[in-house]
């Protein structure tokens, strides 16, 4: 849908839009346009609705009549995000498309070798980024992780693993979020987003032959794709960008520490349990669920129950078992006879495609963490995690 179009004349591009995404009945955030040029390469774009006014259904009957198109200025994208969430005509998933593309539009744009790497780059990047999380609030607010689960099936995919990856990743950290801090702020459910979003920035100095590689990788090549939270962490420091509202500081932890494990066998610097920042730990487990469970072109994809039992081998050892515990509790409808005697090793990389998930048979008796003893308790909503600590003190 994103057809940018760029005024050669002017520095200002133009956005594509569906006539429904207007919303009628309501003042308007953003002005709208049609291209009266017949040239494809002079495009010519005419406002021909102002932001601030009323859309009547009438108007946009006439605009559906004369004009092929309407367009929004990229300086107005924000606005335009924002109207989604209170656009009733639209299906969530129509919304979160949106909202997707944009935040792939911006991804793309950084990773895009050709372009050569500047702070103003990397600043309009994560704005760009923000806008789209902000937006995402409002869909993945209230949302259990089985809802996003559904949500993200019926969305389309690209064919760049890292941009679906990212999404997929930063829709299950707010989600998880959300649910692990009850009365978390708006700021604070945007930067589990937004983390979720950039964690392998650090991939864009990784060559894609090898990020996008789906086979076995070499040492060589692994010891490579080990490096990607240190270049992350690089970029933000060496950029030393400043946004207000967003602690950036916490987006560059979650960057740096979400491949450390939680018994301390992980990368870069084997930090141990909760010395992982709490973002960190709730993105390292959006990042494996999302791996072994997305369907991709070339992977085999788990089920939801055989990856929960996966999962449920690797806490305590890859990723926080409480989190872990919270995650499962917001599953609905689960039923165990999944894959409970199979496992990961800990240095399996959710941030690699695979072409064969790595998983391996365990005894029975070797697992850790008692997922199955639960049974009776999935489905039910659990209160912030820090408050139940509490009661249990
Ligand atoms: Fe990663
Ligand atoms: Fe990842």
């Amino acid at each position: 849908m994103w057809w940018l179009l760029v005024n050669w004349w002017e520095t200002v591009s133009y956005f594509s839009i569906p006539f429904e995404f207007v919303m009628v009945g309501s003042k308007i955030g953003f002005d709208l346009y049609v291209n009266s040029s017949t040239h494809d390469v002079r495009e010519h774009f005419v406002r021909i609705f102002p932001a601030g006014q009323v859309l009547t259904v009438s108007d946009l009957t006439i605009f559906r009549q004369k004009y092929y198109q309407l367009y929004v200025s990229e300086t107005q994208r924000d606005s335009y995000l924002a109207s989604l969430s209170s656009n009733t005509n639209l299906t969530e998933t129509k919304k979160t498309e949106v909202i997707k593309e944009s935040a792939i539009k911006y991804l793309s744009t950084l990773f895009d070798a050709k372009k050569q790497f500047t702070t103003e780059l990397l600043h309009d990047t994560i704005s760009g980024c923000r806008e789209s999380i902000e937006s995402m609030v409002h869909v993945i607010k209230g949302k259990d992780i089985s809802d996003v689960q559904k949500l993200i099936g019926d969305l389309s995919f690209h064919d760049f693993y890292t941009y679906d990856h990212s999404i997929n990743v930063a829709m299950y950290s707010m989600a998880l979020f959300q649910a692990a801090k009850g009365n978390a702020s708006k700021s604070e459910i945007v930067t589990a987003g937004l983390g979720g979003l950039l964690h392998d920035l650090g991939k864009l100095k990784i060559s894609t032959k090898i990020i996008n590689n789906p086979d076995k990788l070499t040492d060589q090549d692994f010891s490579i794709i080990k490096k990607h939270p240190s270049y992350g962490k690089e970029l933000f420091q060496q950029n030393g960008i400043v946004m207000s509202g967003i602690d950036l500081s916490i987006i560059e932890r979650i960057i740096y520490e979400h491949h450390e494990n939680f018994n301390g066998t992980g990368y870069p610097n084997q930090i141990v349990g909760e010395n992982i920042h709490l973002m960190a730990r709730v993105t390292a487990i959006a990042d494996f669920f999302d791996a072994i469970t997305t369907k991709r072109s070339y992977h085999e994809v788990l089920s939801t129950e055989d990856a929960l039992a996966i999962m449920a081998n690797s806490a305590s050892k890859k990723i926080d078992p409480e989190l872990f515990t919270l995650f499962t509790s917001r599953v609905k409808n689960l039923v165990l006879n999944g894959k409970n005697h199979f496992c990961v090793k800990d240095d399996f990389d959710p941030c690699q495609p695979h072409r064969v998930l790595p998983v391996e048979k365990v005894p029975p008796n070797k697992q850790e963490h008692k997922l199955f003893e639960k049974e009776n308790n999935f489905g039910s909503v659990k209160s912030d995690i820090d408050q139940n600590k509490k009661k249990a003190a």
